[in-house]
């Protein structure tokens, strides 16, 4: 039994890896003798949220959507509460943190699913500054609203923007057009339509090409596409001065949607990846795929500009305002020229300096084909598996691991390895540092990671349809 089917089998408890003496030695190297502990409590229940207008009911941590941001600095210990006021088991995953394994929040992988009026208690010291989010790792639990910002401080960054402003983005289905568990069955029982769930279009490939590409052919329309929880024409205003330098923290919290961003009358510098540094790169828009995170720092101009997540693949767009002036607006359906301009994708992206791992080969390669098995509705498979059927693939401690994705499908794939934040193999060696990154249609891509946090860790698509149909698998330390 694994994770994805934690939910749905709450009777046969699942073989969870241990706590084991590497772990807590993981964590106590992490943690330093007077680190500040910060307490939350999270509370994940069924509620009736405001979209600026459509009123919707579905399940959200605190009655919020997005759920309250959580904000520390590097090295600072998160100690948080959850209670589970749902119908259903769950956990908190914190994406994208290098954290001791017993507190990663896999039910079946790192920890018992926590059961409905239950609570769980996490704590785990946070090693890397940057910005992450969180969410339950059962079923299609994100796909409802319950995300939320999780924001890490570096107390010794150069201070290159003046302001900042988190920007989270989604595609809304639940209590509009039916619910996500409701769709997941639907999917698994008659499979996809030929051209259904074509959220992945076919991007740019970060050569500069433009152009919306394409089409709304999939038989699961999202009714909203969010950002900070609003719908277009109520949009979430960000204020800022003329001249100041705003940093946007971008979440991409949808469950099926990849989206091209751009700021109206901006140019935007790519200053981080996934929480870590690269080398930065200007442009007019970017990709960001789901689980993916990129911040951008603007020169903010004067008056009131639209900053627009549009759709990729599909119809529609999410808008958020950025205010600096007077001035009227911004239509909800704004198109900015930026939008067609460059496209950035993680393969422009280097690696700042000091995040760069050292030069070195792979002491070991794991390949996972990513593939979609067309004889059994809806199965997306690694290496013609589910994860069901799949056993961890082993890593040493100590090792530079590489994972080769290939991918052999039409879509695209983004990928996440928890526990960890790999490198991109760029042509020239040293890509960005990510913990999620889009395999591209019938492309490859590889990453290289350290193996140094013990335990058992999830890699998967985050397309949580995908992983939940079976793109996952683990790494285990042996
Ligand atoms: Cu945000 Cu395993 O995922
Ligand atoms: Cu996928």
């Amino acid at each position: 039994v694994g994770a994805a089917q934690a939910c749905s089998s709450p009777a046969a408890p699942a073989p969870v890896s241990p706590t084991g003496p590497q772990v807590l030695e993981s964590e106590r190297a992490r943690r330093a003798a007077n680190a500040r502990i910060v307490n939350v409590d999270l509370r994940a229940r069924p509620t009736t949220v405001d979209l600026g207008g459509p009123q919707v009911t579905t399940w959200a941590f605190d009655d919020r959507l997005p759920g309250r941001e959580i904000r520390l600095r590097r090295g600072e210990v998160l100690r948080a509460s959850l209670a589970n006021e749902l119908p259903q088991d769950t956990s908190v995953h914190w994406h994208g943190i290098a954290m001791r394994n017993d507190m990663d929040g896999v039910p079946g992988v790192t920890q018992e699913a926590v059961k409905s009026g239950a609570k769980f208690d996490y704590e785990f010291t946070l090693p890397d500054p940057g910005t992450y989010f969180f969410h339950p790792h059962v079923g299609v639990q994100l796909d409802r609203g319950l995300y939320a910002p999780l924001i890490v401080e570096d107390p010794d960054e150069p201070g290159r923007y003046d302001a900042e402003a988190v920007v989270v983005l989604d595609d809304w289905l639940d209590g509009v057009a039916g619910d996500p568990d409701t769709k997941l069955a639907e999917l698994k029982s008659e499979g996809m339509q030929m051209g259904g769930m074509d959220h992945g279009g076919m991007p740019g490939m970060g050569d500069g090409s433009a152009g919306p590409l394409g089409s709304d052919t999939g038989d699961v329309d999202y009714p909203h596409y969010l950002i900070n929880g609003r719908v277009p024409t109520a949009p979430n205003t960000i204020e800022a001065w003329p001249g100041q330098r705003l940093r946007l923290r971008i979440i991409n919290a949808a469950s099926d949607t990849a989206f091209r961003v751009a700021l109206g009358g901006h140019r935007m510098v790519i200053t981080h990846t996934d929480g870590f540094p690269v080398q930065p790169v200007e442009t007019d828009s970017l990709l960001i795929g789901m689980g993916e995170r990129y911040d951008a720092v603007v020169t903010a101009g004067d008056g009131v500009f639209p900053l627009v997540a549009s759709a990729e693949g599909k119809q529609g767009q999410g808008l958020a305002l950025v205010r600096t002036g007077s001035g009227a607006p911004p239509a909800p359906d704004a198109r900015p020229a930026e939008l067609d301009g460059r496209l950035l994708t993680a393969g422009a992206l280097a690696a700042a300096e000091p995040v760069r791992l050292p030069a070195r080969g792979p002491d070991r390669t794991h390949t996972l084909e990513l593939g979609m098995d067309m004889s059994v509705p809806y199965r997306w498979t690694i290496n013609g598996k589910t994860f069901e059927e799949r056993r961890p693939l082993p890593v040493g401690q100590g090792e530079r691991v590489r994972l080769r994705f290939v991918n052999r499908t039409m879509m695209f794939h983004p990928m996440h390895l928890h526990g960890h934040t790999f490198q991109v193999v760029a042509g020239r060696g040293a890509g960005p540092r990510k913990d999620t990154s889009i395999v591209l249609p019938m492309e490859t891509l590889e990453v290289d990671f350290q193996a140094d946090n013990p335990g058992q860790w999830m890699i998967h698509c985050h397309n949580v349809y995908h992983g939940e149909a079976g793109m996952m698998t683990t790494i285990s330390y042996q």
